[in-house]
């Protein structure tokens, strides 16, 4: 394949920064994966391309699409010409738009099929058309996010599950997952405590402080003291969710594996913004990890994580002392997601973990 010259350059630096969702995806590959999504695809539909690439488009549908027009945009992708249409999908949030789209197929110089583009463009709400009989399109729109957020959730748990089976099944290991389930259920005791304010924002300080709570009166034993100081900050719920199950990780693992041979010690949490965007932090003042220890980047990924799995048995260590763990992969999998950038210092004492996201916009 010939190398990018400078004008290839100059028009990838200019799709990336473009104002317009755009994505390739792969005719060649089978299910025509994403392999190419912008900037402005993060911004419209709040998916990372960490997240889309690898995936077929389909997953921006949800309970408010029209299985028609998904039937429509089979039979033209299957009639090989560029095509336009509008139909209802779904950001990460679960919140639901009009999504105009454009396909394009893409020709290599002998003619065959190598790739479709695709335009994705959200329509105003005014041009939304009335919603279905008998249902406010408030409520409607809220059922449809709620709809929609459960149905990802539980294929996360789901996912976490199948991860955690494909190792040793242990007491620990079934605590572990009841506990992240645990996080994700108390997102919607938050959400519905909101009294119909809607579903896309949450009070994200308030859900993690709740988190620390439960998952400390689970964990830590009488002598481990826990504070928890969370500033009061709105985020979207998707991102609070990942956010809620990274702090039970965290957690989990200070308790477990911080004091190991001691009778006291101090856990702190934060969550607080800072000059650049916002901060969660758990510090604790137990034995340190190892040295050299690289937790939780043993594993690259969570694909790479359930290769391992298949292929070796053994102890299921979520420390990342020795092989990396499942709750490693969980860590890496959704700082991914989250877009952030995550810290883990050795002090003198302790452990220091930094998680930061960028501010909500
Ligand atoms: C380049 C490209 C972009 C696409 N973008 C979207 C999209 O934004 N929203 C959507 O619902 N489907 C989109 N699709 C369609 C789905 O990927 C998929 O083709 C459709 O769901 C029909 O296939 P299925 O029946 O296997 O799901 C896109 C497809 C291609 C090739």
């Amino acid at each position: 394949m010939p190398s990018a010259g400078a004008g290839d350059d100059l028009i990838g630096g200019a799709v990336q920064r473009s104002s317009v969702a755009m994505i390739v995806a792969d005719a060649r590959l089978e299910d025509m994966p994403i392999t190419y999504a912008n900037r402005a695809f993060e911004t419209l539909t709040l998916y990372s391309r960490e997240f889309a690439i690898g995936r077929n488009c389909r997953f921006l549908q949800g309970p408010g699409t029209d299985p028609a027009d998904v039937d429509r945009i089979r039979e033209n992708l299957r009639s090989g010409e560029e095509f336009q249409l509008t139909l209802v999908n779904h950001r990460a949030d679960g919140a639901p738009f009009r999504n105009s789209l454009l396909i394009s197929p893409v020709h290599d110089d002998d003619g065959t099929l190598a790739a479709y583009f695709g335009i994705l463009r959200a329509v105003p709400e005014a041009e939304t058309g009335p919603a279905p009989s008998g249902v406010g399109s408030d409520g409607l729109s809220l059922l449809l996010e709620l709809q929609h957020r459960v149905k990802n959730h539980l294929a996360m748990i789901v996912s976490m599950i199948r991860i955690q089976a494909s190792r040793d099944v242990t007491p620990e290991s079934l605590k572990a997952i009841s506990r992240r389930i645990e996080a994700l259920g108390l997102l919607y005791e938050e959400l519905l405590s909101r009294n119909g304010e809607g579903t896309d924002q949450i009070a994200a300080g308030a859900y993690l402080s709740r988190i620390a709570t439960v998952v400390s009166g689970l964990e830590a034993r009488g002598s481990i003291r826990t504070n928890v100081e969370c500033d009061d900050i709105d985020l979207p719920v998707e991102q609070a969710a990942r956010l809620g199950l990274l702090l039970s990780e965290f957690l989990t693992n200070a308790y477990e594996h911080a004091f190991e041979g001691r009778h006291s010690g101090y856990v702190e949490v934060r969550f607080h913004r800072t000059s650049g965007g916002i901060r969660l932090s758990v510090e604790d003042d137990g034995v340190g990890l190892p040295e050299g220890s690289t937790w939780p980047y043993g594993a690259a990924s969570i694909e790479d994580q359930r290769d391992r799995a298949r292929s070796e048995t053994g102890e299921l260590d979520t420390t990342g002392h020795g092989k990396s763990g499942v709750g490693g992969s969980i860590i890496v999998a959704l700082t991914q997601s989250l877009g952030a950038e995550l810290n883990v210092l050795r002090p003198k004492r302790g452990t220091i973990i930094t998680l930061d996201i960028d501010p909500p916009e």
